[in-house]
């Protein structure tokens, strides 16, 4: 993959242009419904991150309208579309496993259109491969032309032709119908792509290039949201501190953050991922003197090595990593700071990974997401001499683990007896005599008084533990 031969032209675009697409569904799913006595039904699957988590429900915005019901079980649907994830081969993997056994509800419903949408799709081998060996897969979806699903589902309908078409273009599409997944919690993509080339990652190849939405049209969606009683709104994008760049203004993200911070309401405004290199004082101060602005703030720290962390083009060393987390700590002493941590990248010696170690002591997360290194095709560090042996990567990341949960367990104790202002979630998934919630700093909450979801409900804590809160709500 050629970094210099990537699109850079930005097209607008919006659900506007789909026009005589979504009309000509609209008659294949009115047609199945007269003939069949019931809508087509849409299943959405979803692998990775939040960002495919907010497309996957604009993929289901747009089945519904254009006819189609949604529906849980896939076994019952008509058309499934499959949003995977390329970080990891695991992520890869597990997506092509299930759509292999998606291959005899083909068998049973021929009618059945399966497409395949997300960043796995946007590598050349992985489109070739679903081409010739999953038959029954009828079109692959780019991330960057989310926006015309109905002109493939179209083609696919009315000729029966199956599409495995690459990027054709980099858009921020307008207008597109969301359906989303909470009543109370929503995503609000602000920027897509990446232009960082960290040399482990696959993003910037399958995401395409930087590009931001206007600020007026990010305000008006978080309005809407706040006037349909959202509670939490999560901003998006693979590096919210590069949101605006370029624009002749030098409006940036902090400046959007101010301004969507004097909405009123009783909502709180999270914000992911944030680039380390990229994350200024500015921010830090918005968020300080912000009233919906919630003190936590993911700071993905990759390593502690500052020579890992230069083989891993990430332009900042472990000094400045930690000036930028201790101004966040000297102006938000109840900030709560998360991280992700990369085990096992090319050549990471003994001595490297005992950096990483002494980076958590220090920096302190309250908690981290752990991974260990995985070759990603045609980016730099898959070609790098000295891959780290199975065991040992397993070994640093069982090392890495228990560190970080005596920290997250010292982190949290001193929060038992204080009373914390918790977003309820309704019955815990695992035990329905238990509720749960989160507070602003995204710490869980577990309480046996029931609550109704998306409410705010002030909890004292009883118990802290590494990774939950345990309380009392209070009435
Ligand atoms: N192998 C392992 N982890 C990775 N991540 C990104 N690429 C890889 C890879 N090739 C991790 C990083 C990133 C998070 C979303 O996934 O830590 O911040
Ligand atoms: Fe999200 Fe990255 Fe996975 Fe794409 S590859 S789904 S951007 S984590």
């Amino acid at each position: 993959m050629n970094e210099n031969a990537m699109k850079t032209e930005v097209i607008p675009a919006s659900a506007a242009d789909m026009a005589p697409f979504i009309e000509s569904v609209k008659a294949w799913t009115s047609d199945f419904a007269l003939r069949e006595g019931r809508a087509p039904r849409c299943h959405v699957l979803t692998f990775g991150c939040q960002q495919n988590e907010a497309d996957s429900e604009k993929l289901l915005g747009m089945a519904l309208q254009m006819g189609y019901e949604g529906t849980d079980d896939p076994a019952n649907a008509d058309l499934i579309l499959v949003n995977t994830c390329a970080i990891r081969e695991h992520a890869e993997k597990r997506a092509l496993s299930i759509i292999g056994q998606f291959k005899h509800l083909k068998e049973q419903n021929p009618h059945l259109i399966i497409g395949v949408c997300g960043c796995m799709v946007a590598q050349e081998h992985r489109r070739s491969q679903l081409q010739k060996s999953y038959p029954y897969v009828s079109f692959v979806l780019c991330t960057s032309v989310l926006y015309r699903l109905p002109q493939y589902l179209a083609e696919v309908q009315a000729r029966g032709k199956r599409l495995f078409k690459g990027e054709e273009e980099l858009t921020v599409a307008e207008g597109l119908p969301i359906q989303r997944a909470s009543g109370y919690r929503a995503y609000v993509s602000i920027m897509y792509g990446c232009n960082n080339f960290c040399s482990y990652c696959i993003v910037p190849y399958v995401r395409g290039r930087e590009r931001s939405r206007e600020p007026a049209d990010v305000i008006r969606e978080v309005q809407e949201l706040v006037e349909a009683g959202y509670k939490d709104i999560t901003l998006l994008g693979q590096n919210v501190n590069s949101y605006g760049k370029g624009r002749a203004d030098g409006y940036d993200f902090a400046d959007l953050l101010r301004e969507l911070d004097r909405i009123p309401g009783d909502h709180m405004l999270h914000f992911m991922t944030s680039h380390p290199k990229d994350a200024t004082k500015k921010l830090v101060d918005v968020m300080a003197a912000g009233k919906h602005i919630a003190h936590s703030f993911h700071l993905p720290l990759q390593s502690g090595s500052d020579e890992i962390l230069r083989r891993m083009n990430r332009h900042y060393d472990r000094a400045q990593y930690l000036e930028i987390l201790d101004y966040m700590r000297e102006k938000m002493p109840d900030i709560a700071v998360t991280s992700d941590i990369i085990v096992g990248f090319p050549g990471e010696s003994e001595a490297d990974f005992e950096d990483t170690l002494a980076m958590l002591r220090r920096a302190r997360f309250d908690m981290i997401f752990s991974f260990i290194y995985s070759p990603r095709k045609g980016t730099p560090a898959a070609e790098m001499p000295q891959q780290i042996p199975r065991e040992v990567q397993n070994a640093r990341f069982d090392r890495l683990l228990a560190l970080q949960a005596e920290i997250a367990a010292e982190q949290n104790t001193p929060l038992t007896g204080t009373v914390q202002r918790v977003l309820c979630d309704g019955v815990s998934k695992k035990n329905s005599d238990i509720y749960n919630g989160r507070t602003p700093q995204n710490k869980i909450v577990f309480f046996e008084e029931p609550a109704p979801e998306g409410t705010w409900l002030s909890v004292r804590v009883d118990r802290a533990e590494a990774f939950a809160l345990y309380g009392t709500v209070i009435k």
